[in-house]
């Protein structure tokens, strides 16, 4: 069956060959990115293709939680109903690693941007609705200081922080949620997989894309995901995974709830 699926960071790397995979396949696309030029040209291309569906296109820099807003409010005008998010969008290096606001970039767009854009669109969300969130084999234990942005951290301690924060929100949410949906699904895509990220970061050319593009489509739609709300899939292993120890202490993934929470209402949106 056809569906409605966002796709964040749609303009490079896994997200991207994912968006042409999904288009090939015919579902409608709300495709995001940050570069309007990058995007558009992703839409024009991918639109002109015989078997594509609807593809829509959503400017927004996912660093910036006032346009995550806008972005989730620009979705609401158009749509009453979207079976899948995939919170693929990332980043690990950048120059600038502190935003406006002044917290750290790798949490506000790995870690925040998901969560409000997600919370936004839940009135979409039906009971079988998915919410895939990118997460890596890379995790390290989030200390609430950093979160806030009130600790410096290394490229790579931020990138890993970042990562068990959504894994740890992915499941508390699941878990809150088991009920009345949408079904919370994270997903490491496979590690060094051939993207800008990983060019970047470590230098290397990285695996086959496709393996991350292949388990995000069947995250996104295969019947095997429709009771995996709440859990890890770990793509290095080809399967669903224990998680790290404190995305299983319902106590701390709380704790990491409450405050991304309390972090965007000081943000004032
Ligand atoms: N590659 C791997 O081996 C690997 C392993 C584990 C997890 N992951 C995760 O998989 C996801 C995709 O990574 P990738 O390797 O495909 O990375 P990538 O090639 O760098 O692509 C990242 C995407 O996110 C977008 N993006 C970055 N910062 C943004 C911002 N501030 N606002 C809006 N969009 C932004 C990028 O936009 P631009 O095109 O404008 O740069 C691009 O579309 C990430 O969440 C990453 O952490 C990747």
């Amino acid at each position: 069956m056809l569906k409605i699926i966002l796709l964040t960071g749609a303009t490079d790397g896994i997200g991207l060959e994912t968006a042409k995979k999904l288009a090939s396949m015919g579902h409608t696309l709300l495709l995001h990115g940050r570069n309007e030029t990058k995007l558009n040209d992703i839409v024009k291309n991918l639109s002109a293709l015989p078997e594509t569906g609807i593809i829509e296109s959503y400017i927004c820099d996912l660093s910036n939680l006032n346009d995550v807003r806008s972005f989730a409010h620009q979705v609401m005008k158009r749509h009453q109903k979207i079976d899948v998010i995939i919170n693929n969008a990332g980043i690990y290096k950048t120059a600038n690693t502190i935003t406006s606001e002044g917290y750290d970039i790798r949490f506000v767009v790995n870690t925040f941007a998901p969560y409000l854009l997600t919370q936004m669109l839940s009135p979409l969300l039906d009971k079988e609705a998915r919410v895939v969130n990118l997460s890596s084999a890379a995790q390290s234990p989030v200390n609430l200081l950093a979160m806030e942005g009130k600790q410096e951290l290394s490229d790579d301690d931020a990138y890993a922080k970042s990562k068990l924060a959504i894994t740890m929100w992915s499941r508390y949410l699941g878990i809150m949620n088991k009920e009345m949906g949408p079904i919370f699904i994270a997903v490491n895509p496979g590690s060094f997989l051939a993207s800008k990220m990983v060019k970047d970061a470590f230098g290397v050319a990285g695996n086959d894309i496709n393996i991350g593009v292949s388990i995000l489509v069947r995250a996104a739609l295969d019947p095997d995901f429709s009771d995996a709300t709440g859990k890890y899939y770990d793509n290095d292993n080809a399967a669903f995974a224990s998680q790290h120890p404190d995305a299983l202490d319902n106590k701390k993934c709380e704790r990491i709830f409450k405050s991304i929470e309390l972090t965007i209402d000081k943000l004032n949106l």
